[in-house]
């Protein structure tokens, strides 16, 4: 929606004018399930995004309108007072754990919309709490700190909606910047902005229009097995906290103490961390040949080992391969949503006219197809 529309929208229901704010969605080139593992990711902020049009209102109360849905919801401020409505969850969940963190967050009369394609691993969630997160602290003079609010997004997930996610989504969302991927330690929340224009290559999203939804899925699980081996290496490693500090060696000391099950989910985070360090190292060199062997890489481990994709992106995948694609592999949480491709310029028409007949030939519908441009991350929009 327009900055116009959405501004018109707030002056008929609230008959007032408002403050716009905009926060992005993302994608994360390498480094899959590694946020939560204490590794390090590599994403960046996409031009698809939530924008919202704010206004505090003096009173205790938070009156919202999703533009897209229809839905308006009500609620106050306290504990007790969470929606049932789950889109107003965020908002809602983003207020308190501001306001657990000490700030005076009054109520306010909001209108918001988004263009970032909702249950397509493309963290429209993430995009929702940082628009709140980011407005908020300017509107009520919070004085948050940018990487805590990293963190009131993180917890509004963990505490609000049943996610037990890591900071990848809300870190990129805000601290994205146009042209660079943000190499993330997840266990330090250290940054590094990284150059990435890979010249003669573009970058694309293939929507499998299937579902994905985090909310009470197998993605809790998958961070339980982890939890669990990295405890069972922990026992002969002193020092060990996360995954992403241990060895393929280590995690054979231990197999026999734990399940099969919780071995293949750990297996393929300690493996994919390995691989984000050698495409990091790539990326430096301009070798995108590299690049793109690891994403195919991670696909199949994500698909084999961490069981999190769908027979609708495996078979995206293969097309991918079949049409000579540099790199693809399924982005995100899994269980449904995108597959992320680079691709080479001259083969990308072939590419994407190949991927979306053979799809609606196979499963009666088209893939929705994404150009990735690497954008800003959470702003005020005059
Ligand atoms: C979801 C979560 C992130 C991250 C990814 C997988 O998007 O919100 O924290 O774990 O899945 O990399």
């Amino acid at each position: 929606m327009e900055i116009n529309s959405i501004k018109n929208f707030f002056q008929e229901k609230f008959s007032a004018t408002a403050t716009c704010y905009f926060s992005p969605g993302r994608i994360n080139l390498i480094g899959e399930h590694i946020d939560y593992n204490g590794g390090c990711v590599l994403p960046g902020a996409i031009d698809k995004g939530i924008l919202a049009a704010i206004r505090p209102n003096g009173a205790k109360i938070v009156r919202a309108w999703s533009v897209d849905l229809s839905d308006y919801v009500e609620f106050g401020l306290e504990e007790t007072d969470k929606p049932e409505a789950g889109w107003a969850r965020y908002i809602f969940g983003v207020c308190r754990e501001m306001i657990k963190r000490g700030a005076k967050i009054g109520g306010f009369d909001t209108v918001f919309s988004g263009d970032v394609p909702l249950g397509a691993g493309l963290s429209s969630s993430a995009a929702l709490e940082s628009t709140y997160a980011f407005a908020l602290n300017e509107l009520f003079q919070a004085g948050i700190d940018q990487k805590e609010l990293v963190l009131v997004g993180q917890k509004t997930e963990h505490n609000y909606c049943g996610v037990n996610c890591g900071i990848m989504d809300q870190f990129a969302s805000l601290f994205g910047k146009a042209g660079y991927l943000i190499r993330l330690d997840c266990s330090t929340m250290e940054y590094e902005y990284t150059p990435f224009d890979p010249k003669g290559y573009r970058l694309v999203l293939l929507d499998s229009v299937t579902k994905h939804e985090l909310v009470g899925s197998p993605y809790n699980d998958r961070r339980a097995s982890c939890e669990r081996a990295a405890l069972a290496i922990a026992k002969r490693h002193p020092g060990v906290e996360f995954l992403g500090q241990a060895t393929e060696a280590w995690l054979e000391e231990v197999r026999a103490e734990i399940s099969e099950e919780d071995y293949l989910r750990a297996l393929y985070a300690i493996q994919e961390n390995v691989r984000l360090r050698e495409t990091v190292e790539a990326l430096k060199r301009g070798d995108y040949e590299t690049v793109g062997r690891c994403m195919f890489e991670t696909h199949r481990g994500m698909s084999q080992l961490y069981e999190v994709s769908t027979e609708e992106l495996d078979f995206l995948n293969q097309i991918a391969a079949d049409c000579g694609v540099t790199g693809s592999r399924i982005m995100g949480g899994g269980f449904g949503g995108c597959t992320l491709n680079l691709v080479k310029e001259e083969r990308y028409e072939a590419f994407v006219e190949t991927a979306v007949r053979q799809f609606r030939e196979r499963y009666g519908k088209e893939p929705k197809v994404y150009p990735v441009v690497i954008s800003d991350g959470a702003r005020k929009i005059e």
